[in-house]
Parts: C-alpha cells; sequence; structure tokens
C-alpha cells in the first residue's frame, strides 16, 4: 500500500513540497491510506463550498490539463474537463485519438512524452489493464489513471466512496451489495479495494459467469472483510445500506450471444426498490443501459446523479493536489 507516496519520481531535484501528492501519479487505488481519503474529501468539500459561492476561481490558473481517451467517456473527460476550468485551468482534450497521431501508429510513451511538453497533468483513460502505470514509467508529469481496460479506474472509486460518506454520514458499520458485471466492471474492483480500508460487509450479486474476480477476493479474505457472493439480490437487498448497480459491459464480451444471456440479468424498478431499506443509497457510475428503470430516478435513495456532481468535486481536490496546490 501507498508505494508511491514517497517523494515523486516526477519532481525535479531542489522542487520538493510538502503538499499532499504534489506531482504525484494517481494509478491505483492501493496508494492510498484512510488518512489520505479523509484529506481528499476534505478538500473536495472546500471545492464544492467554493464552485456554490463563486462558480469558478484561478486555483490552476495557468495550469494546462492533457485529456487523453482512447475509450468513450462522458462523465470522466468532461468531469476533469469541468473541474480544471472552473479552478481557472485549461485543457487539451484528445478524446478521438483517431485524429491524433496515434492512428499513424505513435505508441502511449511517446504519445505521453509528446502531451507533457504543453501539458502539466495528463488524464488517461486506455482500454488495455496497466497501460496508466506504463505511461507514468516514461512520463515526467502526473498521470491520472481515468480507467484501464478492466483493470482500475481510481478517481471514480474516490468519488464513489465521497459518495457514500456523504449520503450515509459513514463508511465503518455499511453493508455494501455490488450488482451486475462484476467481472468486468474496473469501477467495482477499485471500489472494494478502496472499502476494505473500512470496516464493512460487502455482498457480491452477479450471474455466475460475470462473478467478481478471485484475485480481488482473496485481497478482501487477507484484509479481514467478510463478503458473500449470491445470484439473486432479493437475498441481499433487504440489509443494505448501499446498493451499487452497474452495467453489463457490452464492449468486453467475445461471444455476443452470453452478452445477450446476461445483459437483462437485473433491472432495479419502483417494486424492487420497495423491498429496500427507506436510507439505502442506490448508485450507478453510469453510462446505464436498463438496469436501473428510470422510474426510479425521483426515488430519494437514487443517487446517481449527485454520484457525478460529488466526482467533480473530487477530482478538483485531485487536480490541485497534484498541482501542489491544495
Ligand atoms: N463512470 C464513468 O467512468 O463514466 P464515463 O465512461 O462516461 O466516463
Amino acid at each position: 500500500m501507498a508505494a508511491n507516496r514517497t517523494q515523486s519520481p516526477h519532481l525535479p531535484l531542489g522542487d520538493r513540497r510538502d503538499t499532499a501528492f504534489y506531482g504525484q501519479d494517481i494509478l491505483e487505488v492501493a496508494q492510498f491510506r484512510r488518512a489520505d481519503l479523509s484529506y481528499i474529501f476534505g478538500v473536495a468539500r472546500e471545492m464544492r463550498e467554493m464552485v456554490e459561492r463563486i462558480g469558478s476561481f484561478d486555483l490552476l490558473k495557468g495550469k494546462i490539463l492533457a485529456s487523453l481517451f482512447y475509450e468513450p467517456s462522458t462523465r470522466t473527460a468532461s468531469s476533469f474537463t469541468a473541474a480544471m476550468e472552473r479552478l481557472g485551468g485549461s485543457v487539451i482534450p484528445i478524446s478521438e485519438v483517431r485524429y491524433s497521431s496515434v492512428s499513424k501508429g505513435e505508441s502511449l510513451p511517446d504519445t505521453v512524452r509528446s502531451l507533457e511538453c504543453y501539458a502539466d497533468v495528463i488524464v488517461l483513460r486506455h482500454p488495455e489493464v496497466g497501460a496508466a502505470k506504463l505511461a507514468a514509467r516514461y512520463a515526467r508529469k502526473p498521470i491520472i489513471n481515468a480507467g484501464d481496460g478492466i483493470g482500475e479506474h481510481p478517481t471514480q472509486a474516490l468519488l464513489d466512496l465521497f459518495t457514500i460518506v456523504e449520503e450515509s454520514g459513514r463508511v465503518d458499520g455499511l453493508t455494501i451489495t455490488l450488482l451486475g458485471d462484476l467481472k468486468n466492471g474496473r469501477t467495482v474492483h477499485s471500489l472494494a479495494r478502496l472499502l476494505s480500508m473500512y470496516d464493512v460487509k460487502l455482498n457480491f450479486v452477479s450471474p455466475e459467469s460475470l462473478a467478481f474476480p478471485d484475485k480481488i477476493l482473496a485481497e478482501l479474505d487477507e484484509r479481514g472483510i467478510p463478503w458473500e457472493a449470491h445470484r439473486e439480490l432479493e437475498e441481499v437487498l433487504p440489509r443494505s445500506d448501499v446498493l451499487y448497480v452497474t452495467r453489463v459491459q457490452k464492449e468486453r464480451f467475445d461471444d455476443p450471444d452470453h452478452y445477450a444471456r446476461v445483459k437483462d440479468a437485473y433491472v432495479i424498478t419502483p417494486e424492487i426498490l420497495a423491498r429496500a431499506r427507506p436510507q439505502m443509497v442506490l448508485m450507478h457510475p453510469l453510462p446505464r443501459v436498463g438496469e436501473i428503470s428510470m422510474e426510479v430516478d425521483t426515488d430519494p435513495r437514487a443517487a446517481y446523479f449527485r454520484q457525478m456532481e460529488y466526482g467533480m468535486y473530487v477530482r478538483m481536490a485531485l487536480l490541485a493536489m497534484v498541482l501542489g496546490k491544495a
């Protein structure tokens, strides 16, 4: 844990600052400790207060973010852009890599070494597990992992945890149920690892073929986190404090028939929600493709759009921190 908590490899000699996370990459949730999370969430709350008071301010004036997305994104890309612009900085958006020199065969190491000539921080989404770590090995400037294939999505996990804290008022003592495509969903991989720093019970509900990876279950066992695997949501819904729903990730399937068999395995409707706790928090990283009925959106327990907004404040905090301003 916290492998890169020491002085950043990106800092030139003599440029040490004591600001938390200054110059560091954000690659995986294992680099955080509980104290780090409290700190990040404190900064995120300050960001929310500032946005509510004055909208935008010049904390990162003159700083540039390169937003490099090899896979589609609505929330992650636009919330990092909004975060940077609300902090007074600017963005180089590369959301269609086919229009960049990637289409000519440029490698990821060369692409990030090019972008860092112009930018102070690079946000990277890539279809291959480990791509962000590879980029960070070559880059001098901080790399923020915005999702690497079915690997990790650490900034999503931070915003998910922040949502739980803000909506439930605590994390310790909660029973949290993760539902859907638990094999391919990188957000649940990162979130379960982050939650394992707390006193929680975890339930995993999925079709057998989309079960949560054994490797991460073994990590939970090592940390003494109680968990149960189920096929039916009804078995755990009435005792869940948080229900985190995920999309079946069509783009990760080789076999269209397999996708067709599992894509509608779970659909949250008002009738199903009637059996949940009155204070349960219903989350989804979005996008959804039918696994939560739109009729549920007006239920006060539906937190998924609030979750998106929390994400902008967390990403503002992270940008300010890695750029030495928080
Ligand atoms: N939650 C999430 O990562 O959404 P996007 O794919 O739209 O960025």
